[in-house]
């Protein structure tokens, strides 16, 4: 199939794109006390140099004391971490791409296996990791206002240092979608509820924040994922009411795209509705806002079998291309195909398919 619609220009108010095609928030741990050196925006401009439209950063956390589970995963806070942020966004633009940082507050979590802590407890909204296990602290109101304030400056400085718009990350069981998951938020105070409009509440008003430090032109993307880490068979929302009903407030509170996560691009959202349309789909169906769509693209198997140590092989993008074609979605993120090969999009534009690589775990141990 011809692959031009992943070639074919995209605006959103300040952000212009050359193509559809995203670089999905990959985790790297490279970054030593939370600072990207020089080797991290060598990675990125290399993606850049590669044509790829639009890079999303890893994760980056925002100024909180249990923000992260990990030494290596860059702060996007504090001036080391800051000046390193500057290196990466202005080699990515030496390089002639686009980048906005994915900016992440853990909640709960894990430790890291390490022996590195934290130097206080994760904090979340009932302290669950899962449900019915405690392992953290429940956030006081105050613990959400300072977290709230922590994304909106971290905002003002992406907007600051020049990147091209950002990304918060609501999804994957982490803080945000903690709030969403009645299973984790067993508040009884505003910020939890029997209605996921209710334990909503902080997205939209972390949104709201976002947007008053970014101003009106500046492109904010929120991550979503209806299942979670802890649990694969999570939906927040069951049908397509529920979830226009969970994602009207966050359209009206600024998210200009909302980036759907699914573990595999092709699977239909909703088993009785009668459609095919996957998450990113019935997204953009129902809110009229911009999707992106990820998972498993051009790779046979999913990420977190992947993180397991199954090995996946290059797969056709006809699928995609299909719902593209059909604008079921604006863009497309791809993950782990631009972790082993940053000239991944030149090969598909060119048509180089024997020269795609496959995927397998030990492309983590290094900064290809
Ligand atoms: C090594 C690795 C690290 C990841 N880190 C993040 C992250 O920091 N934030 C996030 O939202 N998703 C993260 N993900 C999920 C990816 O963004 C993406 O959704 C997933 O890999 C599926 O895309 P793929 O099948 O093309 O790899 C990570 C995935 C991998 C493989």
């Amino acid at each position: 199939m011809s692959t031009n619609a992943l070639f074919a220009p995209f605006a959103l108010k300040s952000l212009q794109l050359k193509n559809r095609i995203v670089m999905a928030p990959m985790t790297r741990s490279f970054s030593p006390n939370g600072v990207p050196g020089p080797d991290v925006a060598a990675y990125y401009r290399r993606r850049a140099e590669g044509q790829v439209g639009l890079i999303l950063s890893e994760g980056t956390v925002v100024e909180r004391p249990a923000s992260s589970n990990d030494p290596n995963i860059p702060h996007f806070y504090g001036e080391q971490a800051l000046a390193g942020w500057q290196h990466v966004i202005d080699e990515v633009h030496a390089g002639g791409g686009k980048m906005g940082p994915q900016l992440w507050h853990m909640g709960v979590m894990s430790e890291n296996g390490s022996g590195w802590k934290p130097s206080e407890a994760f904090e979340g909204p009932s302290g669950l990791l899962k449900p019915g296990q405690a392992t953290g602290k429940v956030m006081t109101e105050n613990d959400i206002t300072d977290t709230i304030a922590a994304f909106g400056r971290a905002a003002a400085d992406a907007k600051r240092l020049g990147f091209d718009c950002l990304e918060l990350h609501g999804a994957h069981g982490y803080l945000i979608d903690q709030f969403f998951w009645a299973g984790l938020n067993q508040r009884t105070d505003s910020y939890g509820g029997d209605e996921l409009t209710a334990r909503s509440r902080i997205a939209v008003e972390l949104v709201e924040e976002v947007r008053r430090q970014v101003g009106e032109d500046f492109v904010i993307s929120l991550r979503l994922s209806q299942w979670k880490q802890q649990d694969y068979d999570v939906k927040l929302a069951h049908s397509p009411q529920e979830m226009e009903a969970w994602l009207r407030p966050l359209a009206d509170a600024g998210v200009d795209i909302f980036h759907c996560s699914q573990r595999r691009f092709w699977e239909p959202e909703f088993e009785n509705e009668g459609s095919d349309l996957n998450f990113a789909g019935w997204v953009k169906k129902l809110t009229g806002k911009t999707t992106i769509t990820v998972g498993s693209v051009g790779l046979s198997g999913e990420f977190l079998a992947g993180f397991a140590g199954e090995a996946s092989e290059p797969r056709s993008l006809d699928e995609l291309l299909r719902r593209l074609d059909r604008n079921e979605f604006d863009l497309v993120a791809v993950g782990r195909q631009l972790i082993v090969d940053p000239n991944w999009v030149e090969k598909i534009q060119q048509g180089r398919s024997d020269e795609m690589k496959g995927y397998s775990r030990e492309a983590l141990s290094t900064l290809v």
